[in-house]
Order: structure tokens, then sequence, then C-alpha cells
């Protein structure tokens, strides 16, 4: 059906509704001063169209919210999480299954006991939480995609794959026992939230294979990733969604997910093994940081809706709906002459900063000025993915740069309607008429780590 569908059009209709407040350009000039020119610090009541990420930020359906009212709450073996259980079960065919708060949370259980010093973790890309938490542990985290792939104009359909000459050579060069995990990430939120090839996948476990290597998946978008593979690869065209998620997810030791993505929840996460042992290690941490291991991190209620979360994501119209209107949005910007990365992904859109802001020098944060350019024509919350986040300083304090300036528009799920993305098509319109005028920023405070989230700027 979905196929036939000339317009692109949400498959549900809206039962509840949650006021936006409709702004004017001198009132969000006056709050985003007021937050130190960083949207993380504005207040989402002032925010029109929040753009900022994908996680945990989603309209869950009909069937969830009434599941949440059959929530069992009980501490140890209760209905929700016999139901979570079995759920996770068929999707991963793994026997073990942790419930946690959030993805985080899987992580630091199973890198603290994988990881400690001197071993090392090989993804296509750690996510920022996935590379800390192993980093925390004195392990080390090295990210692996093809070259082409960090090109952002090159048309490639799965610019998420891990490279896997490069795995060979570092497991070689660092010695197999010495290879803490390999953990594949899909989609690559970190490189565009581009997808991963199934044959990658197969070929990665090869790899694990000869060499012994436990096999993570960081999936919490891995319906989404399933969508691009039914679409690009060859052979799985007649294939449902949930068949190649289910597939790809067999080919692992270890599935991690933060459930706030593709598990259609606001707040979740989960840890599944293969291996008994290992299984009780995670228990055992599970147990003393999350909660008993029939809840985790989550209450009863929670556990419903993910469970019931977890079989509507693999909706074939759902699915197509939303990778369509996220690729929509790109294409339209790519239309207008915006420098988007490309091809678009499945979560988000981003948008080359320093191509688009080419008066701005990098020391001066191009990204953060879209960022803010955004917000105050439009109310539209995005976040910079560039040297604001990644940037460090050299001995002399001069700013050592990010790889890229990039701003993320990260759609949430079911929220916002094609009116509402046609309006921020609309903002950039403005946008590019101001591209010459704008100007660039100066940090005024910032903390020592992860100065993204609390730094306060002001306009040069
Ligand atoms: N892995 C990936 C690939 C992620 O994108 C995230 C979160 C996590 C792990 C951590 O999960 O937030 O539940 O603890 N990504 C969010 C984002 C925060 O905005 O992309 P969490």
């Amino acid at each position: 059906m979905s196929e036939k569908m000339r317009t692109l059009t949400e498959p549900f209709k809206i039962k509840m509704v949650e006021p936006l407040k409709v702004t004017t350009e001198d009132f969000r000039k006056e709050a985003l001063k007021a937050a130190g020119y960083n949207t993380f610090l504005l207040r989402s009541s002032d925010v029109f169209i929040d753009f900022l990420t994908d996680s945990g930020t989603g309209a869950m359906s009909d069937k969830q919210w009434a599941g949440m009212m059959m929530g069992d709450e009980s501490y140890a073996g209760a209905k929700s999480w016999e139901h979570l259980e079995r759920v996770v079960k068929e999707l991963t065919g793994m026997p073990y299954i942790l419930p946690t708060h959030q993805g985080r949370a899987a992580e630091r259980i199973l890198y603290g006991i994988l990881g400690g010093k001197n071993k090392v973790f090989i993804s296509n890309t750690h996510f920022d939480t996935t590379r800390a938490n192993i980093e925390f542990t004195g392990a080390s985290a090295i990210d692996i995609i093809y070259d082409e792939a960090k090109d952002p104009e090159i048309d490639l359909p799965f610019k998420g794959n891990i490279n896997l000459e490069k795995l060979n050579e570092l497991i070689i060069h660092h010695g197999k026992e010495n290879v803490a995990a390999v953990i594949i990430t899909v989609t690559n939120n970190s490189s565009g939230g581009q997808p991963v090839s199934m044959a990658n996948v197969k070929e990665l476990r090869k790899i694990c294979n000869t060499y012994n290597i436990p096999l993570v998946i960081d999936g919490c978008r891995v319906a989404e990733n399933a969508y691009f593979i039914k679409h690009r690869e060859e052979g799985y065209i007649n294939k449902s969604c949930e068949e190649i998620a289910k597939e790809m997810l067999r080919l692992g030791d270890a599935f991690i997910m933060s459930a706030k993505k593709d598990g259609m929840v606001n707040m979740g996460g989960l840890l599944t093994v293969k291996d008994e042992a290992l299984s009780v290690k995670c228990k055992n941490l599970l147990i003393i940081s999350e909660g008993f291991t029939t809840y985790g991190g989550l209450s009863g209620r929670d556990m419903e809706a993910l469970a019931i979360g977890l079989t509507e994501v693999f909706d074939e119209d759902y699915l197509h709906y939303r990778i369509r209107s996220t690729a929509y949005l790109g294409e339209k910007l790519r239309n207008k002459g915006i420098p988007v990365v490309w091809p678009i992904g499945g979560h988000a859109v981003y948008i080359d900063a320093k191509q688009l802001y080419k008066n701005i020098p990098i020391n001066q944060y191009p990204g953060q000025a879209l960022v803010c350019d955004l917000y105050i024509k439009g109310g539209i919350r995005a976040v910079e993915v560039g040297s604001l986040m990644f940037g460090k300083y050299d001995d002399k304090g001069e700013l050592i740069p990010a790889t890229n300036e990039l701003v993320r528009l990260a759609i949430p799920r079911r929220v916002y309607t094609q009116s509402h993305i046609d309006y921020v098509l609309d903002i950039f319109d403005d946008i590019l008429k101001l591209k010459n005028q704008t100007q660039g920023y100066k940090i005024t405070y910032e903390p020592p780590f992860l100065r993204h989230f609390t730094a306060r700027l002001d306009k040069l």
C-alpha cells in the first residue's frame, strides 16, 4: 500500500495534542541570549519544533498507553517482564535478556566486564556514551569506517559499514587477546545515521569467529537499518523489516539497545547476551546498580510499553513513512542549496555548516551559528555536532577543530506532521538569505568535559 501512496502521509491519526507556543523573533532573541546561546539551556516550552534528539522524544500509540495501564508492578517475575522477555527473545534469538533504564546503563554493565586497561574496542563509530563507558574502564575505542564514507557528498548505500580490511589489520596489530569486542552500531548515529549492510555484518561475524572476539550489535535503530537493507541490498526486497532485523541480530554475541529510539518509548534500555557465563556477570552488576533481573531500571508499565513498541516499530507502513519523511526534509533542503550529508540517514538530517557559512571561521563555531539562527528565525532547536561538541585546545590555547562542523536535525518518532516539516523548510529560505551576514560566536564559559551541554557563548 505504502509504495502506491503518492503524497507522503502519516500512517496514524492524532488522538491527543500538546499545544505549542508560537513566539516572536524578539522573544526568541531574548530567550537565546538568556540561555547563553546554547540551545541545551533553553526551556522546551520556548521551542516550536524540537529537533534536539530522536531519543526518548517519540509519541506512544494508543496500544502502548493501554498497555501501561496493564503494567504489572511486582518486584520479581512480573507479567510485564514476561511479555518483554518473550518479545526480545524472539527478536534477538538470544537466551539472556536484561532490562536497563537506558542504553548507557547497558553499556556500563557490558563494557565494564569486557573492558579494562590495555583492552581495545573497535567499531564503525562509537557513540559518545559508548566511548565514554569504554574509556572509563581504561580501555581505548577505535572508529573505522571506509574513507569514502567520510565524504559528505559521495552517494553510497551503506556508508555506516565497518572497514573490514582495517579491522583485520588492527586485530593483528593489537593482538586478538587484547581486542575486547567489535561493536557494530546500526544505524551509525555519529556518522550521519548511515545504514550498515547485512553483508558487512556477515563478514564481520566471520572475522570475529576467526579470532574468537565477541561481536556486539549496538542496535537502537535496528528497525530503521532493516528498512535500508530491504530497499538497498540485493535479495532483501521480499523480506519484512522484522525478518531482516532478526537475521542481523542473530549474527551478534550481544545486543545493546537504547529503547528510547526504535523501542518507541520515552525511557528504557536492553542488554541481551548469548553466553551464559557472561550473562551471570552482567546480572550481578545489574542487580547492584539498576535493579532486580526482571525489571532492571524499569517499572512494569515501562516494560509493557516497550514490548508493544518493539512490535509496532516493524510495521512496514510506519517504517516507510519514517525513513521517507526524514529523506523528504533532507532532499528538499539539498534542492534549496543547503549542503547536507548525503544520502540522508534514518533518524536525522545533518547539515554541513562549514560549507553553508563559509564566512565564519571554524574557531567562531559556524555550526553553533546555524543552530542559533534556526532558533531565532523559526523556534527550531537543533544540535551542533562539530567543534563546540568535540573541539579541543592545543598548548597555546588555540582550537583543535573537530573533523566536521555539522548540525543535526534529529526527528522525533510520530511527533511532527508533514506541515511541521514544510515549516522547517520555509525557515531555511530565511537562513539562505542571511548566510553571508550571520556572525560567529565565542565561548564565555565552559566546563572541563562534555562542554556543549552547559557552555555559554556570546555573539562576536
Ligand atoms: N548508542 C547509540 C548509537 C545512541 O545513539 C545512543 C543515544 C546511545 C547508545 C545511548 O543511549 O541515551 O539511552 O543512554 N543517543 C542519543 C542521541 C542520546 O541523541 O543520539 P541512551
